[in-house]
């Protein structure tokens, strides 16, 4: 019996130590996610993506995500090219879109001249 718990102990702690290496696999940095959104966006989110889009380096966290998640669900499409950003999100979970909408908006502060 006392070897049971010994052997479960064991199991349990192997666990809870193989845990944080599996979430930090997951955690893609937001900078790493924006890299993509560079190309049509621009470094600071400063274009007009494909001569489109509005600009969002002005966009607070809440509006991208927003945006984004409407994209996600193949329900926003603002200016005809919808299916264009439902590409660009659809693999993105909610966490990591919600990470890189607060991420795009400190652009605006620190793009201000
Ligand atoms: C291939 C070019 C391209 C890439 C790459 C791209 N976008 Fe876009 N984005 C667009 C276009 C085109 C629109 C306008 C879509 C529409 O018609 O609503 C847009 C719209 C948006 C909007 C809403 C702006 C508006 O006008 O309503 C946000 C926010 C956005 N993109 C964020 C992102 C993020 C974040 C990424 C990276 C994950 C990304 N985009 C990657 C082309 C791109």
């Amino acid at each position: 019996m006392k070897n049971l718990f010994l052997l479960l102990a064991v199991i349990f702690s192997f666990l809870n130590s193989a845990e944080p290496a599996v979430a930090n696999k997951r955690d893609i940095k937001p900078k790493d996610l924006y890299n993509k959104c560079i190309t049509c966006h621009g470094k600071q989110a400063e274009k007009k993506a494909l001569g489109k889009s509005d600009i969002i380096a002005n966009w607070d966290a809440a509006k991208i995500e927003n945006a984004l998640k409407g994209y996600k669900a193949g329900l926003r499409n603002k200016h005809g090219m919808g299916g264009v950003m439902k590409g660009q999100v659809i693999s993105l979970s909610d966490e990591e879109i919600k990470k890189l909408s607060v991420y795009i908006s400190k652009f605006a502060k620190n793009s201000k001249k």
